[in-house]
């Protein structure tokens, strides 16, 4: 199937490492022009390396942007330098994130308006500035990663399940008003990934060793794939997977979704 994404231009944040960093390559490699958006440089200097390899034989093209994107400016600034390095804005991936595992008890305001900023302003300037220029042209695609916390609250992470939670509420909403337009806005939920956000020392794996009381880092990760019907976590390329098919030309009648990619973890129909 012919995606339809060759000569795209596109914006992915958090695109140095994990899901976004997936997303970008998979992108790259449909040919498509992507500008990768985090903090540190390095770190996306390597991953715009891999992807521009990916699409070294059908045209893909990468090029690095980095920022805070909870920066008020964000938006414009990302905006201003995709323009610049590819044309008009085709595809925007909100997916850079953070999480950690504490009680609900243990979480300070500042931790709260953290995560809110991170999954909900920081979404919200970004899809203000780019969509109405993808109005105006009649076509765009918006995917904003979200999380299963967010349709169900997970106990173990509860400022990130509620930031997740608006951040899926914030993604209808600019799907219902934009759909018109030709700019199809959607959400992916992904379960737990083996991204660097679960798998880096003091990450989610070894904060919920911690918290499990697991003899092992193994065990806890075996015990965590054990809570989902497919009995393991992602890869994050399964993620990104599903991500670039909603970027996608193909994705043509997707709008205001929330898909779970999630081993089956969430066990609701709608
Ligand atoms: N991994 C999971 O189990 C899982 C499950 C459900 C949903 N998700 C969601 O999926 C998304 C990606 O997660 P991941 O697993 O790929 O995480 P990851 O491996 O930790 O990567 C996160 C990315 O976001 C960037 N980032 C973080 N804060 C940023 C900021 N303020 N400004 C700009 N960039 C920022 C990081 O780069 P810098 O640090 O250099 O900025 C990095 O590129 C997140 O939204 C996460 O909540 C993940």
């Amino acid at each position: 199937m012919d995606l339809g994404l060759r000569g795209r231009a596109c914006l992915v944040t958090g695109a140095s490492r994990g899901i976004g960093g997936e997303t970008a390559r998979l992108l790259c490699a449909e040919g498509a022009s992507v500008l990768l958006v985090a903090r540190n440089e390095e770190r996306l200097a390597a991953a715009a390396e891999e992807a521009s390899k990916a699409g070294a034989e059908v045209g893909g093209r990468a090029e690095t942007l980095a920022l805070d994107v909870t920066a008020e400016d964000a938006g414009e600034r990302m905006l201003g330098a995709a323009e610049k390095s590819f044309g008009a804005l085709d595809v925007l991936v909100n997916n850079a994130g953070t999480a950690q595992w504490r009680d609900l008890d243990d979480v300070p305001d500042e931790d709260w308006r953290a995560q809110y900023e991170l999954n909900v302003m920081a979404p919200l300037r970004a899809m203000r500035t780019a969509i109405p220029p993808m109005a105006a042209r009649g076509w765009g695609r918006v995917v904003n990663v979200c999380s299963t916390a967010g349709k169900r609250p997970s106990a173990a992470m509860p400022e990130y399940s509620v930031a997740k939670a608006a951040e899926l509420s914030l993604s209808r909403l600019f799907a219902d008003r934009h759909a018109g337009d030709g700019v199809l806005v959607n959400a992916i939920c992904p379960g737990p990934v083996e991204s660097e956000m679960w798998m880096e020392p003091g990450g989610l794996l070894d904060q919920s060793h911690r918290m499990s009381g697991a003899e092992s880092r193994e065990e806890a990760l075996a015990t965590a794939g054990s809570k989902r019907p497919i009995g393991r976590l992602a890869q994050a390329e399964e993620i990104a997977a599903a991500i670039v098919f909603l970027c996608s030309e193909r994705a043509s009648y997707v709008s205001g979704a929330a898909w779970s990619v999630d081993g089956g973890t969430v066990q609701v129909i709608i």
